[in-house]
């Protein structure tokens, strides 16, 4: 049976999702309340500090299908931006134990937020195939070289564009890309959906908050 529904990751999976949507249902109207007072757009970091107890992670359906991409796909390389509490990472981390090859580089840019995901993702007995950068994914990604096969972009949405153009280099033909909330913030993500439609094949998946597939080619 796979990884993903034997213990520990099940069990653990089961209690993060239950955990996450009690503290978001809590702290997510504070976080829109307070972004009505400051009036304008918010600072990446402010975000992240008022998001720092949220888990704001993938649906059990959206991880379900970065488990089945991954073992479809096999990549050597996944690259994560936005970790938040290690949710959508333990699923791919998942696959990537199943398939036997591959690790997996995630990015966050909240350290308490990095720490949590750290100890959740040792929990689920998958902690040897994930390196978890701490900090600003520009900065901790843009020292390596190595070919990407699947970037999963989860961090804050207006960065998704000017993340692909950084990590463009680095995704080979046949190079998996896959944004995640599309149907959530169509406006702010409206850019980065004419670039890939442009320049990727690529076409919108209805799960949950909506998913941009994009193949590189
Ligand atoms: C929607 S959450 C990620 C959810 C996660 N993929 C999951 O499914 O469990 C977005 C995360 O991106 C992080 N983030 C935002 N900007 C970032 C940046 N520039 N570098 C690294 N992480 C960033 C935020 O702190 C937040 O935890």
């Amino acid at each position: 049976m796979s990884t993903l529904l034997n213990e520990p990751v099940a069990a653990l999976l089961e209690k993060l999702f239950t955990d996450g949507k009690r503290v978001d249902d809590e702290v997510i109207p504070r976080v829109r309340a307070r972004a009505k007072s400051v009036g304008g757009p918010m600072n990446d970091r402010l975000m992240a500090d008022l998001l720092d107890d949220a888990y704001i992670s993938v649906s059990p359906e959206v991880g379900l299908f970065l488990y089945q991409v991954v073992r479809m796909k096999r990549p050597g390389l996944i690259v994560e931006f936005g970790t938040s509490l290690g949710l959508s990472t333990i699923h791919m981390a998942a696959a990537v134990r199943d398939n036997g090859v591959g690790r997996i580089v995630t990015t966050e840019l909240s350290e308490k937020k990095a720490q949590r995901a750290a100890e959740h993702i040792q929990a689920a007995g998958l902690a040897d195939l994930v390196e978890i950068r701490r900090g600003d994914a520009f900065q901790t990604l843009s020292r390596d070289t190595t070919p990407i096969d699947l970037l999963l972009l989860d961090g804050w949405k207006e960065l998704y564009l000017p993340l692909l153009k950084q990590l463009e280099p680095r995704l080979p033909p046949g190079a998996i890309v896959i944004g995640d909330d599309l149907k959530l913030m169509p406006e702010i993500l409206a850019s980065y959906v004419e670039y890939v439609r442009a320049n990727y094949l690529s076409l919108d998946l209805p799960i949950d908050d909506g998913l941009e597939l994009s193949l590189r080619q």
